[in-house]
C-alpha cells in the first residue's frame, strides 16, 4: 500500500485526510508544529487500521522546513507515495496595519514550503512514473481578498502551480490535483483571527471536505470544489463582473458582522 505525507495533519481538514488515507489502510507521514496532537493521532491510525504512522514535528514557517522533512524520510527509508500540502493559515485585517513578519510566514507555509516539498518528492515519483500530489488551496484563489490581501493571493499562486505541474505531468502517471474549499469548520477561522465572520456559520465539515478531496486526488482531477454553487460562481459568473463590485464583495464577505 502506498505512503501518504500529509502536512498540516494534527487538525482539520489535515488530520481527516489521514484518517482517510489510513482507513484504506495506507501508511503516513504525520507533518505539523503540534507533536501530541500528531501522535495521539498516530495512536488512533495506528490502532484502529494496523498501519504504520511516522510523525515529523516541523515548523512549515522555517525556510530550512521542507529539506528536514525529506532528509528524515530519507533517513528513515519512507518511498512518499502520494505527498498532500495541506497546512495552511490565513489572517485578518488590513494589509498595511498587520504585522508583516505574520503575512511573511503565511507565504513561507502556504507557498514556499508547499513548491520546496512539492520540488523534493516529485522527482522520486517521476522516475518511479507514480505518484499522487494534492494540495489545498480555497475558493479565495479565484479573486482578490481585501482585510487577507496575502492569504487570497497565496491561494491563487497555488491554484495556478497546481495545474501548472499537472501539465507538465501529463505524459507521465503522476498527478497534482488542488482542492478548493469553501468555509470549513476548522481550527483554521481562530489561527487567522476570522472569529465573528459570518461566512463560516454554515460551514462545511472537515470530514466532507477531506472526502471530496482525496476522492479527486486518487482519480488524478485537475480541481476539485465541495461546493458545486460556488464553484459556478466563481468560474462563471464572478469573472464577467465588474472588477470594483467584485472587490467590493469580496471584502464584505471578510467583514466582521458579530
Ligand atoms: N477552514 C477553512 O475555512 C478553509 C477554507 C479553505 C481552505 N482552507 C485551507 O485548508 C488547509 C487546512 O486548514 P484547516 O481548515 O484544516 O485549518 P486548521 O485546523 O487550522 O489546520 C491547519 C493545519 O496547518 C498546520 N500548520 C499551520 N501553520 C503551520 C506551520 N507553521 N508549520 C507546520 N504546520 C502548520 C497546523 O498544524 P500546527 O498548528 O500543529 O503546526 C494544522 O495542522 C489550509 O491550507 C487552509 O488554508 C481552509
Amino acid at each position: 500500500m502506498t505512503t501518504a505525507l500529509v502536512t498540516g495533519a494534527s487538525s482539520g481538514i489535515g488530520a481527516e485526510l489521514a484518517r482517510l488515507h489510513g482507513s484504506k489502510k495506507g501508511d503516513l507521514v504525520l507533518v505539523a508544529r503540534r507533536e501530541e496532537a500528531l501522535n495521539a493521532l498516530k495512536s488512533e491510525l495506528e490502532g484502529a487500521y494496523g498501519i504504520k504512522a511516522t510523525v515529523i514535528t516541523a515548523d512549515l514557517a522555517q525556510p530550512d522546513a521542507a529539506a528536514n522533512i525529506f532528509a528524515a524520510t530519507e533517513a528513515a527509508g519512507i518511498q512518499v507515495d502520494i505527498l498532500i500540502n495541506n497546512a495552511g493559515f490565513g489572517g485578518h485585517g488590513k494589509f498595511h496595519e498587520r504585522d508583516l513578519a505574520k503575512d511573511r510566514a503565511m507565504m513561507q507555509v502556504n507557498m514556499r514550503s508547499l513548491v520546496d516539498l512539492t520540488h523534493l518528492y516529485l522527482q522520486g515519483m517521476v522516475s518511479r512514473n507514480s505518484g499522487k500530489i494534492l494540495h489545498v488551496a480555497s475558493i479565495a484563489a479565484f479573486l482578490p481578498g481585501p482585510l487577507q490581501a496575502v492569504y487570497y493571493a497565496t491561494k491563487a499562486f497555488v491554484v495556478s502551480f497546481s495545474q501548472a505541474i499537472a501539465q507538465e505531468l501529463s505524459d507521465t502517471n503522476v498527478t497534482s490535483t488542488v482542492l478548493c474549499p469553501g468555509a470549513v469548520a476548522t481550527g483554521f477561522v481562530a489561527a487567522g483571527d476570522l472569529e465573528g465572520n459570518s461566512m463560516w456559520d454554515n460551514a462545511a465539515s472537515p470530514e466532507s471536505v477531506a472526502k471530496c478531496g482525496y476522492e479527486a486526488m486518487m482519480k488524478g482531477e485537475l480541481v476539485a470544489f465541495n461546493e458545486a454553487s460556488l464553484a459556478f460562481m466563481l468560474n462563471w459568473v464572478v469573472p464577467f463582473m465588474p472588477r470594483k463590485t467584485v472587490l467590493k464583495m469580496s471584502q464584505r464577505t471578510m467583514e466582521k458582522s458579530k
